[in-house]
């Protein structure tokens, strides 16, 4: 491509400043800064251009009485260019200070200017409100990347990895790496496969973490592990989920469940620290039977009150024994009728009988209802809604399906008037920890029970002998670390005898046969004196997402997929030559 200006070498040229550093203090001093010009301004005589690198902005000043030639230079300069001024920093006149400028008070009067690159006209411009789609920033996300939000956001997590890593450090934990290229062992979604080329047929698998892997490491000694790694799921995209995603993986010999606590809360409220806010430690704790009950959901939004059962003051409304909730979302006002419908209908939709009119059921039953006040502590002008299950019992855990209805509706009510008052605050940090949960999930599809956590969690010692006989109780020692209403990270203390993995296989309906043939290297490392361990991994991507305000893990990775599992930068997955497949042995059938 030919160039449309003539550009200049950088030669030995050095930046002696960046754009963000220069101060009034720094008056008098020569200065080479280097960067892209933001905006140009000309103003016949004089052009002003101001210069932006990721550390800030600074106004460089071209006088064509000064220097015609360096000014005729400066005219050449667009938008984007790469450019390196040299000149004197002069304090700005009073009038023309800016005081939303770091370096706002002073200006670079250029004496020299090189144009290191040109650049096309940018698909859209530098500022964040450029209202441009996600679509067109993830094809030109180099640029996109320069941009203010995306430069705070990929700082940010910069630091964060890196206080993680200190942090970690001085705990004593080693950071020890785990391969990519492994043995295909699912873990819930499906693996990415990674062909060979010298067995033909044979895969590696991607990890989806590392998780055999750091139980390993504790069975070979290493007591302490972290590792800040990235695991590749292909499991159906959302909003805070990416096909590859990063961890911070933890695993502890000889733990007990508060040893990962102890761990991890000081961990989080120094990350929290490094994004600028506070948090209150220990963090609070609900089993997972408490979680469901008052928030419908094992990853509660505690930012506004738990649901209540109420059954037990109005008996008449419950039905088929199942629970009758009451939500309360605090200082909404009346709810119109028209939210009221909405609300009864969004209800209804999940299998609930939602009864919205507050007025008739305080008319009816004042005392009880009186009562279901003084329970949910819910003011006058607070929004409460009584509901119950409207058909018959459903799952294995009946109570948990109303929960979860009840949940739903909750969040829908607290977001159908969070504009009114802000009760979804992103800067109010709910941290809890989530405990117990069942040891197993009914796979209504499959007809047998899954791991809940995963299959290498240790069972509640007096639920043991549940394992078979009645799944359904069985607890895990496992728990959730979660932030206003997202999974942010996950572990369990594991089993560590050869003999309760067997039974835990058999529970899930894994013969002895099939469970060797799918994790027989960790079967064997359990045979050789595998020390009690435990462990958790934090999702690093979801954490810097709620910590930049920001409501897309997209945002705060550099290069990320679209919700299909596409790069559209680099138009990946892409095809590959015939020559290539063959040489791998593979060839592409219809689907
Ligand atoms: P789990 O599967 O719960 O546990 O994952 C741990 C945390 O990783 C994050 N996460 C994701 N983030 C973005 N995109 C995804 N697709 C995605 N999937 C998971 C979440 C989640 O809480 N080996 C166990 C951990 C352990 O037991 O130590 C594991 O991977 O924040």
């Amino acid at each position: 491509m030919e160039t449309s200006v003539a550009l200049d070498f950088l030669g030995r040229l050095k930046r002696t400043h960046t754009c963000g550093e220069l101060r009034s203090s720094d008056a008098g001093k020569t200065a080479v800064l280097m960067g892209w010009a933001h905006r140009r301004r000309d103003h016949g005589g004089v052009i002003f251009v101001d210069l932006r690198d990721r550390h800030g902005i600074t106004q460089a000043v071209f006088h064509e009485d000064v220097d015609p030639a360096v000014h005729r230079r400066a005219e050449e300069i667009r938008p984007e260019y790469v450019v390196a001024v040299e000149g004197i920093v002069a304090p700005r006149g009073e009038a023309s200070v800016n005081p939303n400028l770091a370096t706002g008070e002073i200006e670079v009067v250029a004496s020299k200017v090189w144009i290191l690159n040109e650049s096309r006209t940018p698909p859209f411009p530098m500022e964040d409100d450029a209202g441009v789609s996600e679509d067109v920033r993830l094809k030109y996300r180099y640029v996109d990347l320069r941009r203010p939000h995306m430069q705070r956001n990929i700082v940010l997590r910069s630091e964060i990895s890196f206080a993680a890593r200190q942090f970690l450090h001085s705990q004593g934990f080693l950071e020890i790496e785990t391969p990519f290229m492994t043995r295909s062992t699912p873990e819930g979604a499906r693996d990415y496969l990674v062909p060979s080329r010298v067995q033909p047929g044979s895969f590696y698998a991607l990890p989806q973490s590392p998780q055999i892997f750091k139980q390993l490491l504790m069975i070979g000694g290493y007591e302490k592990y972290f590792q800040i790694v990235r695991c590749f799921r292909d499991e159906d995209l959302r909003a805070d989920r990416q096909p590859e995603f990063t961890q911070i993986d933890i695993e502890m010999s000889f733990p007990q469940r508060e040893s990962v606590f102890e761990v991890v809360e000081p961990l989080i409220q120094r990350i929290c620290e490094v994004a600028g806010c506070r948090v209150e430690t220990p963090f609070v704790r609900l089993t997972y039977a408490e979680a469901m009950r008052g928030y419908g959901s094992d990853k509660p939004d505690c930012r506004i009150p738990p649901m209540h059962p109420v059954g037990d003051l109005l008996p008449d409304l419950a039905a088929n024994n199942l629970p009758l909730v009451a939500i309360h979302v605090p200082a909404t006002g009346a709810p119109s009728r028209k939210e009221r419908d909405e609300i009864k209908a969004f209800g209804q939709e999940r299998g609930l009988r939602v009864y919205d009119d507050v007025k008739r059921l305080e008319r009816d039953f004042p005392a009880q209802m009186a009562a279901v006040r003084e329970r949910c502590g819910a003011a006058e002008d607070s929004l409460l809604a009584l509901a119950a299950w409207s058909g018959d019992p459903k799952g294995h855990r009946p109570e948990e399906t109303v929960y979860q209805a009840c949940g739903q509706l909750r969040l829908y009510c607290a977001q159908k008037f969070n504009n009114r008052h802000t009760l979804l605050d992103p800067k109010n940090f709910q941290f809890l920890w989530v405990l117990d949960f069942p040891m197993f999930e009914w796979d209504e599809e499959e007809q047998r029970w899954n791991a809940a956590h995963h299959p290498f969690t240790s069972v509640h010692d007096e639920d043991l002998d549940k394992l078979t006989a009645d799944p359904a109780r069985c607890r895990a020692k496992s728990y959730d670390l979660v932030l206003n209403g997202v999974e942010l990270g996950s572990g369990s203390i594991r089993i560590h005898r050869r003999d309760v993995q067997s039974k835990v296989f058999a529970a899930l309906g894994m013969s002895d046969e099939e469970a060797r043939r799918r994790f027989f290297w960790l079967l064997d490392a359990l045979e050789y004196g595998a020390p009690p361990h435990g462990g958790i991994a934090l999702g690093l991507d979801r954490l810097v997402m709620i910590l930049a305000g920001e409501s897309s893990i997209r945002d705060v990775i550099p290069f990320p997929k679209t919700a299909r599992g596409t790069d559209l930068m680099c138009d990946a997955p892409a095809p590959v030559p015939a020559r290539q497949l063959k040489e791998l042995g593979i060839s592409i059938g219809r689907k």
